[in-house]
C-alpha cells in the first residue's frame, strides 16, 4: 500500500557505504571519515544557555504555525543588515530547517509536469523534493572549467516551456563553489528574460574562505528579489544542525501559502528552539568566526594535500566545507572508488553519483587535523596502488 508519489523516490545512494563505514566503526577499525555533511563543534554555550531560560520562562507551548513573531523580526534584521535584503516579518517562515523551507516551497510553487531545473552536482533532496510535489526535475551538468557554476547560456539551453523554477545553491554543497557578483547578475538576467522564479539556498552563507564574499541573488534588483526565494537557517552557521530551525522568505503569497502548508503538517518548529535561534543572531558573532577560521585551516590542509595526489583534479573550493574532487583519470565510478579506499583503507567518503555526477567524490573537512593528516596519508596509498596505467593526470 505505497502512493506512486514515494514510490518515485530513490533511497540515498550514500546510505550503504555510510552505514559499512559505520558498521566498521562498531567492529574496533579505525575508519577515517570524510561523509560528515555538520559541523562538528559542540552549539555555542550562550545559544544553549538562551534555551535553558526560554524552557523555564514557559516558552512550551504551541505557537504561530510560520514561527515566533520576535524570531521573524530578528530574522527580518539578519536579512537587512547581511544581505540587504528588506523582509517583513509576513514575508518569513521558520521551518524545520532549511530543509522544510526547500520543500515547503517546492510543494506551493509547483504544478504537476511543471519542471525544474537543478545544476548538478546538487545537494541530495532538491530532485527528490521535486518529484514529491509532482514536479519534474531536469539536471543541468555543470563543469570543473567553470568552477562547476551554472551559466546563464547552460540555463537558456534547458529552458522549456513547462520550466518554471530554478534551484541555486551558493555556496555549494557538493563542490564548495561560491557564485560571484556578475555571475549572479547574469544568472537573474537569464531568469527573469526566461520568466523564471528562483528558490536560493543560502544555508552555507557564512562559510567562506580566503576574501570569497557570500552574495544573495534576491539582492540584485528588484525584478529578481520578487522572483527569489531565500532558504536559510542556523545549522551550519552556528553548528545547529540537531535543531532543526531554518527559514525561508520572498513573496508574501508563497510564504503564506508555505505557512498553509506547514500548519497542516509539522505546525511551528519547537518553540523553545526558536528562542535558541534568536539567542543566535542576537548574541556575539565571535564563535562563529572562530569556527570558519578553523574551517579554513583545515580546508587548505586537505586542499594542500589532495592536489598533491595523482589522478585527483580539484577546482578549490571557496566556501562551505566540502572538497569535490574529480577522480575521472582513475578509471573507477565514484561508487568503486570510495568503496575500495573504505575496504582498502578505512577511508570514507561520499560518491559523487548521489549528488548527480559520478565521477567524482565529495570529501568533508568538517574534522579534526589529525583524522585530515592520517586519511589523506591514505589516500595517497591507496592512489599510489592503483594500476599506473589507470591513473592519468587528473589536474588536465
Ligand atoms: C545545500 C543544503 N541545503 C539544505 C540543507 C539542510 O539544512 P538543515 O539542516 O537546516 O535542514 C543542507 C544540509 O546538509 C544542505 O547541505
Amino acid at each position: 500500500m505505497l502512493s506512486e508519489r514515494i514510490l518515485q523516490v530513490q533511497p540515498s545512494a550514500t546510505l550503504e557505504i555510510t552505514a559499512r563505514a559505520r558498521a566498521m566503526r562498531a567492529a574496533g577499525e579505525d575508519v577515517c571519515s570524510f561523509a560528515a555533511g555538520e559541523p562538528d563543534f559542540d552549539t555555542p554555550a550562550f545559544i544553549r544557555e538562551a534555551v535553558k531560560t526560554a524552557l523555564d520562562q514557559g516558552k512550551t507551548r504551541y505557537g504561530p504555525a510560520a514561527g515566533e513573531l520576535v524570531l521573524r523580526r530578528a530574522i527580518a534584521e539578519k536579512f537587512r543588515q547581511d544581505n540587504g535584503l528588506s523582509y517583513t516579518p509576513e514575508q518569513i517562515l521558520v521551518t524545520n530547517g532549511c530543509k522544510q523551507a526547500l520543500y515547503n516551497l517546492i510543494q506551493v510553487m509547483i504544478q504537476p509536469g511543471d519542471e525544474v531545473l537543478i545544476p548538478a552536482p546538487y545537494w541530495v533532496s532538491y530532485p527528490e523534493m521535486v518529484r514529491l510535489a509532482g514536479g519534474r526535475p531536469v539536471v543541468i551538468p555543470t563543469e570543473r572549467a567553470t568552477g562547476y557554476k551554472l551559466t546563464p547560456e547552460q540555463l537558456a539551453e534547458a529552458v522549456t516551456p513547462r520550466s518554471r523554477l530554478l534551484i541555486l545553491n551558493s555556496p555549494n554543497n557538493p563542490t564548495g563553489a561560491v557564485y560571484q557578483r556578475e555571475e549572479l547578475q547574469a544568472l537573474a538576467e537569464a531568469i527573469l528574460r526566461h520568466d523564471l522564479w528562483v528558490i536560493s539556498d543560502e544555508i552555507y552563507e557564512k562559510l567562506v574562505y580566503d576574501g570569497a564574499e557570500h552574495l544573495s541573488i534576491a539582492a540584485l534588483g528588484e525584478e529578481i528579489y520578487a522572483r527569489t526565494l531565500v532558504c536559510n537557517g542556523f545549522a551550519k552557521a552556528y553548528a545547529m544542525t540537531g535543531w532543526r530551525v531554518g527559514y525561508g522568505a520572498g513573496s508574501p503569497e508563497i510564504i503564506a501559502a508555505a505557512a498553509n502548508l506547514q500548519g497542516h503538517s509539522t505546525s511551528n518548529v519547537c518553540t523553545f528552539a526558536q528562542y535558541g535561534a534568536l539567542a543566535a543572531l542576537q548574541g556575539p558573532q565571535a564563535e562563529l568566526h572562530r569556527m570558519r577560521q578553523v574551517f579554513g585551516e583545515r580546508r587548505r590542509l586537505m586542499c594542500d594535500a589532495l592536489a598533491q595526489m595523482p589522478g585527483l583534479g580539484l577546482a578549490p573550493p571557496a566556501g562551505a566545507f566540502y572538497i569535490w574532487v574529480d577522480i575521472r583519470a582513475t578509471g573507477l565510478n565514484s561508487v568503486q572508488f570510495c568503496q575500495q579506499v573504505l575496504e582498502q583503507y578505512q577511508v570514507a567518503l561520499v560518491p559523487g553519483r548521489a549528488f548527480g555526477d559520478d565521477q567524482h567524490v565529495r570529501l568533508s573537512y568538517a574534522t579534526d587535523h589529525t583524522t585530515i593528516a592520517k586519511g589523506m596519508a591514505r589516500l595517497a596509498q591507496y592512489l599510489g596502488h592503483l594500476a599506473p596505467l589507470s591513473v592519468g593526470d587528473g589536474k588536465r
